[in-house]
């Protein structure tokens, strides 16, 4: 049967977002002779109604390797939105909107669960370079962030080694390190600082200072920006939280940084990679799942597997309910951190 489908990207963009929505476009008008409908900017597109038709067009095809996402995203607060509720369902009636399939990350898909609740046919799809929605191995946007931050902090060793300095890299990761954790086992990093792990300055202090005496050159520690140091070791600014209800972040490795010299008096250089990890076009694992995700999303939300969400299984894609996917985050598992602990120091 063929449905008229409602299509949004929330929360910050990553690389992939373009390659879902070309991907349910074309599997919906092409598998089913379904239309969709794409709200701009995330949740404020249906507070709004601002929508544009999307066409298993040229435009259409060429999203794939495009980075960003081509129907605008914002940050909602939960408060605005159960406010909205009236309107949304308004907006969706009036487009004639069978189901709504929102991409986003832990934000986004717990807006998706609630509406879900409240009657709103809904399949969700999970974006987010952190990796850390529960219940599916992976979320596009992940690889290809980790390949940016590997690229940088192997650039990083030569300046390192070539002066001598403590080198600390700051990569995203809000209240999983699962970017730090690979990026610092992939590029040969002497130590990788979590959220998950409070850390201990004096025995990063301890390790770096091994290091040199032992005749190495260098110090490379990728840092998480929302690692933070275990209690009564070392001060970190508070940055309160923003109009999302997001805490601030206040720059965690540049305050290690001046920690580290006043300690140990050894050259410390800090790179923050930012925004960076966010931009540009999508490697090609992240095109395969995203591309994957919306086929599968179109293909559920035709067969009416309402109030669910697509993820990766092993190898295979599936459908989880979506209130269980977003009742916790996935965060890195102690054992993971382990086998990167081999390398450190
Ligand atoms: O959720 C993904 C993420 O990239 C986080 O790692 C980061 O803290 C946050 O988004 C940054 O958001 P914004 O683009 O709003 O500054």
């Amino acid at each position: 049967m063929s449905l008229r489908i409602g299509i949004l990207t929330g929360g910050g963009d990553c690389p992939g977002l373009n390659a879902v929505i070309r991907a349910v476009v074309r599997t919906s008008e092409a598998r089913y002779g379904s239309s969709v409908v794409g709200f701009q900017d995330g949740w404020r597109g249906l507070l709004e109604n601002r929508r544009v038709h999307l066409a298993n067009d040229d435009r259409n095809d060429r999203l794939l390797t495009k980075g960003g996402t081509t129907l605008g995203t914002a940050r909602t607060h939960p408060d605005r939105l159960r406010e909205g509720l009236d309107q949304i369902k308004e907006t969706l009636d009036e487009n004639g909107i069978d189901v709504l399939i929102p991409i986003g990350g832990e934000g986004t898909l717990t807006a998706a669960s609630w509406l879900s609740d409240e009657g709103v046919p809904v399949v969700g799809v999970p974006k987010t370079i952190d990796n850390d929605i529960d219940c599916t191995d992976v979320t596009f946007g992940f690889d290809t962030a980790l390949t940016i931050a590997t690229d940088a902090i192997d650039r990083l060793h030569s300046t390192a080694e070539s002066h001598q300095r403590v080198m600390l890299v700051e990569v995203m990761g809000r209240h999983a390190g699962w970017i730090a954790l690979n990026s610092g086992i992939a590029a040969g990093a002497h130590m990788i600082l979590i959220p998950e792990v409070p850390f201990d300055v004096e025995e990063l202090c301890r390790l770096i200072k091994r290091r040199f005496q032992h005749g190495h050159s260098s110090f490379i520690c990728v840092v998480a920006e929302g690692a933070k140091p275990a209690e009564g070791t070392m001060e970190l600014r508070v940055g309160g939280v923003d109009e999302f209800g997001h805490e601030r972040f206040t720059g965690v490795a540049h305050q290690l940084g001046v920690e580290i010299e006043k300690r140990i008096r050894k050259e410390v250089r800090t790179t923050v990679l930012g925004h960076v990890q966010r931009g540009g076009k999508p490697t090609a694992y992240d095109r395969v799942l995203a591309t994957r995700f919306g086929v599968n999303a179109a293909d559920a939300a035709h067969a009416g597997e309402w109030g669910k969400m697509v993820s990766l299984q092993g190898q295979e894609i599936g459908l989880v309910a979506l209130s269980e996917a977003v009742s916790q985050l996935k965060r890195v598992p102690s054992a993971r951190y382990e086998d990167a602990a081999a390398f450190f120091g």
